[in-house]
């Protein structure tokens, strides 16, 4: 059996998770960081070998400018902080998205994460930071003039490196979205074709390792054909 899986998670809840207490919604995204650290470590022993998650999409720039500049800090503190535990877990981090609007301090940040844990290989860690699945399938295919005969395989290289997906990630098998929406939110588009989609009730925040593994058990229990049927219905 495969045990070699990439998981997506849409991390959703942290407003909620924040008003429901009285708190900031800053407090949701930094309980949301902790969950992150819970998730990243409980991963490779559920056969999760890449894990990407939606940290900061290109649509959260409309955000109030102080919760766009506290996320930001966020993801530049766990870059700048996680990074020896991350290499402790055997964990190479990749940022993917657009690095053409983030802060020079915030780019810094990524490329010193990625180069740190650039050989580890428990696990791979895709944080998706002003990430549009739309203006990437765009951005590769202004590439595609320059690159050759074109297939769905090269064109799949062609989006990871026009996202700073390095080395290019496989396909989607399972994407997880918290806090009961059921939306897509220009995630991942191209590469979740074939995936299985598990909507967790759970608020990110309070999201730890026995849902992952619920959602991991939920997602094992599918039969994934491909377009193909079932072999005792041949
Ligand atoms: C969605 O919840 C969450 C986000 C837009 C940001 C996700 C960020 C984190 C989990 C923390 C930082 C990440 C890292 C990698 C350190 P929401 O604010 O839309 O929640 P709501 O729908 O309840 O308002």
């Amino acid at each position: 059996m495969q045990r070699s899986w990439h998981v997506a998670i849409i991390m959703d809840g942290n407003g909620r998770w924040a008003r429901a207490r009285g708190l900031p919604r800053v407090a949701g995204h930094r309980q949301g960081a902790k969950a992150v650290r819970r998730v990243v470590e409980a991963a490779p022993e559920l056969g999760i070998t890449t894990l990407t998650l939606y940290a900061f999409s290109s649509d959260n720039w409309r955000r109030p400018a102080a919760e766009v500049q506290a996320l930001m800090e966020l993801l530049e503190r766990y870059l700048n902080q996680e990074c020896e535990r991350c290499l402790e877990h055997g964990v190479r981090v990749n940022v993917i998205g657009r690095r053409d609007r983030l802060a020079p301090r915030v780019v810094k940040a990524i490329r010193r994460a990625e180069t740190m844990t650039a050989k580890a290989s428990r696990l791979r860690l895709r944080l998706a930071v002003d990430y549009s699945a739309r203006h990437a399938i765009c951005a590769a295919a202004r590439l595609v003039p320059r690159s050759g005969r074109l297939t769905e395989e090269s064109f799949s290289r062609l989006l990871n490196r026009a996202i700073h997906s390095v080395p290019p990630a496989p396909d989607v098998d399972l994407l997880i979205r918290t806090s009961g929406e059921r939306r897509i939110s220009d995630f991942l588009l191209w590469e979740i074709a074939y995936a299985e989609f598990v909507f967790a009730e759970r608020l990110w925040p309070d999201f730890g390792e026995a849902d992952l593994e619920r959602a991991m058990a939920d997602f094992l229990q599918r039969d994934r054909r491909f377009g193909r049927v079932l072999e005792d219905a041949v």
